[in-house]
């Protein structure tokens, strides 16, 4: 066992910027021992620097289920348990479903499903035995709703909902009540994965709601800490919203072209803002 293992052990995929790096840089705030993973492992080392405390750094592809597993491992052999995990590593590449190359499709199952599922069940494997944790999935709205332009995004999403609600589910019906496992879904975030859509006819999924920056994202799951609950949505309006779409799927048919020319207004009057110098907010704002 290494020197910090009397802290409590947290792993973040996908943490190299975006949302991954400010959760991890809260969950260090808040005194735990942060493993800062990413598959861009550069980008990890810069995060775990930016974040400092008792953050360490490690390239991690959450497509690889052993290198989860030994992952975790490691975070549990450094810090002394495992007790927070986050999947949040992720990757967007819209365009319309008959016309992207199948291995888009299946680049978007397997970082976003697949690698879902393989951090999950890593955790799970060093949660269990300890008999406590937290696995918290980021998800996305598009995991409760069919999303034109970002379709494979959208079922990879429904996928990882799924999977984190039944892992759920089962813990529960085994018994295990001292694991909990969440899903966040929020609206659109200001990150890396987006800010190169502002041009993109297809993504304007992305900028049909609410545009909220990282941290906002990260507070709210750092919140889930002090309140666990299965899911949530970020802003829950939207969350009641969109649900409502896709129980009605031939209304949302309708709907579409309203919702479709909205979202490009939002698309046009972001990237606007942004080249006005008005958007992103600047920090602490
Ligand atoms: N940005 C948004 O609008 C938005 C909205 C809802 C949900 N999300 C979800 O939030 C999560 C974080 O996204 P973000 O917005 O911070 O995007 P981002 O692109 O800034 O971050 C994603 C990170 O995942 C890493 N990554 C990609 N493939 C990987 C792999 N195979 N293994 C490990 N790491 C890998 C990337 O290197 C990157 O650092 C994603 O799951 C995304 O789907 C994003």
């Amino acid at each position: 066992m290494h020197i910090l293992n009397t802290m409590q052990g947290a792993l973040v995929t996908g943490a190299g910027g975006g949302i991954g790096r400010a959760v991890a840089a809260r969950l260090a705030r808040r005194g735990f021992a942060v493993q800062v993973t990413d598959i861009d492992g550069d980008a990890a080392e810069r995060a775990a620097a930016e974040i400092g405390g008792e953050s360490w750094a490690c390239s991690l592809d959450v497509t690889d289920e052993q290198a989860c597993r030994a992952a975790a491992a490691s975070t549990a052999e450094r810090a002394g348990s495992l007790d927070v995990w986050v999947n949040n590593a992720g990757i967007l590449l819209p365009g319309v479903a008959y016309e992207q190359a199948q291995s888009a499709h299946r680049a978007m199952l397997d970082v976003n499903a697949v690698g879902t599922f393989n951090g999950t069940l890593a955790a799970l494997e060093s949660m269990r035995p300890a008999g406590r944790g937290h696995v918290i999935n980021i998800i996305s709205l598009a995991g409760l709703v069919a999303a034109p332009g970002e379709v494979s995004y959208a079922a990879s999403k429904h996928a990882a909902l799924a999977f984190t609600l039944g892992t759920l589910f089962d813990l529960r019906r085994s018994g295990e009540k001292r694991i909990q496992v969440s899903a966040v879904c929020p609206d659109g975030v200001w990150s890396p994965m987006i800010e190169d859509k502002l041009d993109d006819p297809d993504a304007f999924g992305s900028f049909s709601g609410q545009m909220f920056m990282p941290d906002q994202i990260a507070e709210r799951v750092e919140g889930l800490l002090d309140h666990p609950r299965p899911i949530i949505t970020i802003p829950r309006w939207r969350g009641v919203a969109l649900r409502l779409f896709d129980a009605l799927p031939s209304l949302a048919i309708r709907l579409m072209p309203l919702v479709l020319r909205d979202a490009r207004k939002r698309q046009a009057s972001l990237k606007a803002q942004v080249e006005s110098g008005s958007w992103p907010p600047p920090p602490g704002a």
